[in-house]
């Protein structure tokens, strides 16, 4: 199974593949806002990935338009809601007041 590493909080969870990231954290104990309650309608679950964006399902335009109007989106960065866990991955959260 794959295993989320949260590379701030220094904890590491295993999950059923095809769980989401946003998932992974409610798993883990570690919050992740989710304003929209994860159907793709604010961007307050973003998250970067840091190692293994490849395990992760492949973002949709909805998601690319979201991180549009994110703050500090980089090529690392996914929506914890909708990207999906194929296989291990390294996540960082932002810190959530003042990054959406
Ligand atoms: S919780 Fe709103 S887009 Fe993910």
């Amino acid at each position: 199974m794959p295993i989320v590493k949260f590379e701030d909080e220094g904890k590491d969870i295993e999950v059923e593949a095809g769980t989401s990231i946003l998932d992974a954290c409610e798993a883990a104990g570690i919050h992740l806002d989710h304003a929209c309650g994860g159907v793709c309608a604010c961007s307050t679950c973003h998250v970067w990935v840091n190692a293994g964006f490849d395990n992760l399902s492949e973002a949709e335009e909805d998601e690319e338009d979201r991180l549009d109007g994110a703050k500090n989106v980089t090529m690392k960065s996914r929506l914890g809601c909708q990207a999906m866990i194929n296989g291990d991955i390294t996540v960082k959260l932002p810190k959530q007041k003042g990054l959406h």
